[in-house]
């Protein structure tokens, strides 16, 4: 039987970032949670590095249907400790446009119907998520970003909603004054996923559109038009990252589970 191949980081996103790798091949991998899509293992600067499309072969699954614990168990059984992710988020704030790039450094879940974890049986988990984002990801996509000269917002605060519709302009204006920055369907959960299982995860988040109520309308299409345009340089800044991670892994993401589980006496 042929050996599974290995990759140490791994890209999540849309269609089209496979591109990122050279010398790719595909492997599936069975997990306890269910098949995930298809995964392309290939090479940055002869690292092996994984990517795995969220949304499946031709972005067929809509966010609320995304398998977030196979396509996490899988990265993981290939040996990724580092995730590079992608989303596609809708502004709340006047200052950030349309094809403006954010790295969140928080999240709030407004999920409903979500599988949100690993540990449904004993011994009782809870991972901290003081630091949701690891903080190595997320200096280097900021750093890597500035050096290029390329613009980058490096604070603001996620929302993720169940989707798969749009928000309201209601909702929209909740959020706002909660102090959410931005809006999105798939932050969650994956990002606590990959936390659970001690692997490192940090996002780039390009704006596609104005939230609801700040714009007259809003379709699908305008947002992947801005996918579009923005996949070479989000492409660019996911290889500069990954060349630059260091071997080591110094953050607290590596000892998540330190402290988590709870002992019973
Ligand atoms: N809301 C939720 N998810 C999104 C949006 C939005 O405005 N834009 C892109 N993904």
């Amino acid at each position: 039987m042929k050996r599974l191949a290995k990759a140490e980081v791994a890209i999540i996103g849309g269609t089209g970032l496979d591109a990122t790798l050279n010398d790719a091949e595909q492997v599936r991998v069975g997990t306890p949670y269910g098949l995930p899509p298809p995964i392309t293992i290939g090479h940055i600067d002869g690292s092996p590095t994984a990517f795995l499309p969220r949304h499946g072969i031709n972005h067929m699954l809509p966010p609320h249907r995304v398998n977030y614990r196979a396509n996490i168990f899988a990265l993981n059984q290939i040996g990724v400790k580092r995730i590079v992710a992608t989303n596609a988020v809708g502004s709340m704030r006047p200052h950030l446009k349309p094809g403006d790039l954010v790295v969140p450094h928080d999240l709030v879940d407004f999920t409903k119907l979500r599988h949100l974890t690993f540990y449904d049986d004993a011994p009782v988990t809870h991972v901290d998520v003081s630091h949701l984002y690891c903080p190595t990801i997320r200096a280097l996509l900021i750093g890597q970003a500035k050096a290029q000269g390329v613009e980058i917002t490096d604070q603001a605060v996620l929302a993720c909603t169940e989707g798969p519709r749009y928000e309201t302009p209601a909702e929209i204006e909740m959020l706002r004054r909660l102090g959410c920055d931005i809006v999105g369907m798939t932050g969650i959960p994956e990002a606590v996923l990959a936390r659970e299982l001690e692997i490192c995860y940090a996002t780039i988040c390009f704006v596609s559109n104005m939230a609801t109520g700040m714009q007259k309308r809003l379709t699908t299409k305008e947002v992947s038009k801005v996918a579009k345009v923005k996949l070479p340089v989000i492409q660019h800044l996911l290889k500069e990252t990954i060349r630059h991670l260091p071997n080591r892994r110094r953050c607290y993401c590596a000892s998540a589970l330190e402290g988590a589980k709870f002992e019973a006496r």
